[in-house]
């Protein structure tokens, strides 16, 4: 078996045990920052940075698609992008709370789950890249909150 086939089949296997597709990918995508773009705590920050959300969702798509079923469309470099971002752990916790609540709302339980799994991983991991580009190293378990002085809206 070559290793596209084997890829294959590793996503037929998640497609089989969770239901997820790729129309439920691009539902969650869209709904998602729908949502994220009217908040006020993290919608700035996106609004700062995306003037064309189209290519944006598209490539959010293709990251969920290679996160969720491992289908390898996502090539990009996530956390090269957040590092110099002026977020922290509030800014994550709000991040995956509307992530999580989108995915209980359009996917059954066993898919948000996987999306949600997936999602809260992701984050930790740029928390600690954002943290370690201004200088902090976090503890396992530790969160990142930048001082009242550098604090960011
Ligand atoms: C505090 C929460 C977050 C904020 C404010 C945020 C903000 C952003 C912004 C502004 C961009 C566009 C960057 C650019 O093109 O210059 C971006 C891209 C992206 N974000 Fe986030 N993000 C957050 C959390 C996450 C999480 C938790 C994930 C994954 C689970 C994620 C995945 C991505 C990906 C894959 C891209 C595309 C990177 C690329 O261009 O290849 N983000 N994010």
């Amino acid at each position: 078996m070559t290793g596209a086939e084997r890829r294959e089949q590793i996503t037929a296997e998640i497609v089989a045990r969770t239901g997820i597709t790729e129309a439920m990918i691009a539902q969650l995508v869209h709904a998602f920052y729908a949502k994220v773009r009217k908040d006020p705590m993290i919608g700035p920050v996106f609004e700062a940075r995306i003037s064309n959300w189209e290519p944006h969702l598209a490539q959010m798509c293709a990251f969920w698609s290679s996160v969720a079923l491992m289908t390898g469309r996502y090539h990009g470099t996530p956390m090269v992008k957040h590092m110099p971002l002026p977020i922290d752990a509030a800014h994550f916790d709000r991040w995956l709370e509307l992530f999580e609540a989108t995915a209980h709302e359009l996917c059954p339980p066993v898919a948000a789950e996987h999306f949600t799994e997936r999602a809260r991983r992701i984050a930790s991991s740029l928390e600690m890249g954002v943290a370690s580009g201004q200088g902090v190293m976090l503890a396992v378990g530790e969160r990142y909150r930048r001082s009242e002085a550098g604090a960011v809206q």
